[in-house]
């Protein structure tokens, strides 16, 4: 395991992933949404992220998925994402075809979604689908013959990002899993659409008595249903407007970006845009000399009168943006590790 990430896994974590090999439950399995996961499962997916972390950066080399195809498909603009899960599938070796636009694809001429998924993934070994609409990657996969992974479905969710902003959490924060419990965190902007903050919630009530502070504009604040979610498994809630008072307490802060796209009259976006805007003076006012991690799926909007980050941040310790960007690709490289059933072989170099 690489220094950096050293410390990430508990030792017992570490060896009961070693002897257990890979949990079953992996192999050839969809990935679609936090619901399917357990705690348990992050021990799993993080050690080997850890691990894929040297062949990520190029330290080692792999060819373990060699003459495996990944099928990339974006039927909305991606440029971390896409590159990353690419990336990824590269890095261990693998080929890729890309999709990057419903218009150059059969769907004009009037073929199904559901039609395009059956070939497409009758040709890859696996489907990475990212498309408008909820619940429309879950309709590939109903008729896929290859796992499909979901890189975003509308405003539903992207358990790939919530997976690497938890690897992110526990790296930044140098928490280990079993540390993760009693975190508080801010989730700060669009709450209503932003389908990474969904994900990450349901994934971080898999851990105990977290705090989530939830700071959005009234009509944009987070769905019943994840908030029932959240409440059933125990975690504490607080919504607020102002971010100046929620940030104060948060071990996290968790940027997002008003999802203009998923309006259904885009102007009204515009009201909120600019509503939240984190900047030097008030993250130091705030927050101090603290470790407080500040995170951003990305893209943050950098047009004049948005700024969720503004850029006098950018160069500040704990502007953790571009790490956790970078660390989508080892933990995609699990993930795929983990489908395509190679992972065995990571567990005894
Ligand atoms: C996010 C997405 O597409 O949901 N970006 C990403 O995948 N890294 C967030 C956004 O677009 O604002």
């Amino acid at each position: 395991m690489s220094i950096r990430v050293k410390g990430l896994i508990s030792f017992c974590e570490f060896t009961l992933l070693m002897v257990k090999r890979v949990p079953m439950n992996f192999k050839g399995s969809n990935i679609l949404s936090i619901d399917q996961y357990e705690r348990q499962d992050m021990v799993t997916i993080f050690s080997l992220a850890a691990f894929m972390e040297c062949y990520a950066q190029r330290k080692k080399r792999t060819r373990v998925l060699e003459g495996a195809l990944l099928g990339n498909i974006f039927f909305e603009p991606s440029t971390r994402t896409r590159v990353s899960f690419e990336t990824a599938f590269y890095r261990l070796g693998g080929s890729v075809f890309n999709i990057a636009d419903k218009t150059g694809t059969s769907m004009v001429k009037g073929e199904s979604l559901e039609d395009t998924a059956r070939v497409l993934g009758g040709y890859a070994d696996v489907l990475v689908v990212r498309h408008p609409k909820e619940g429309s990657v879950k309709r590939c996969a109903d008729v896929s013959s290859s796992p499909v992974i979901n890189a975003g479905d509308g405003s539903g969710e992207h358990p790939t990002q919530a997976l690497l902003d938890l690897y992110t959490i526990m790296k930044e924060s140098g928490r280990s899993l079993d540390q993760i419990d009693g975190l508080s965190i801010a989730f700060v902007g669009d709450l209503k659409h932003g389908r990474t903050v969904h994900s990450l919630a349901k994934l971080l009530s898999l851990f105990k008595n977290i705090h989530f502070i939830l700071i959005s504009p009234n009509p944009l604040v987070m769905p019943q249903e994840i908030i029932q979610q959240l409440q059933s498994r125990g975690h504490t809630l607080e919504e607020c407007r102002d971010l100046a008072s929620g940030i104060g307490k948060a071990d996290v802060i968790y940027m997002t970006r008003i999802q203009q796209e998923r309006f259904s009259n885009p102007e009204d976006a515009e009201r909120y845009r600019g509503c939240y805007c984190l900047n030097k003076g008030l993250y130091e006012k705030q927050v101090g000399s603290k470790n407080v991690p500040i995170m951003h799926p990305l893209p943050r909007d950098s047009r004049p009168g948005a700024l969720e980050i503004d850029q006098d941040l950018d160069d500040h310790p704990n502007l953790a943006i571009f790490r956790q960007a970078n660390n989508g690709v080892p933990v995609r490289m699990a993930l795929f590790a983990l489908v395509l059933d190679v992972a065995d072989i990571f567990s005894r170099t």
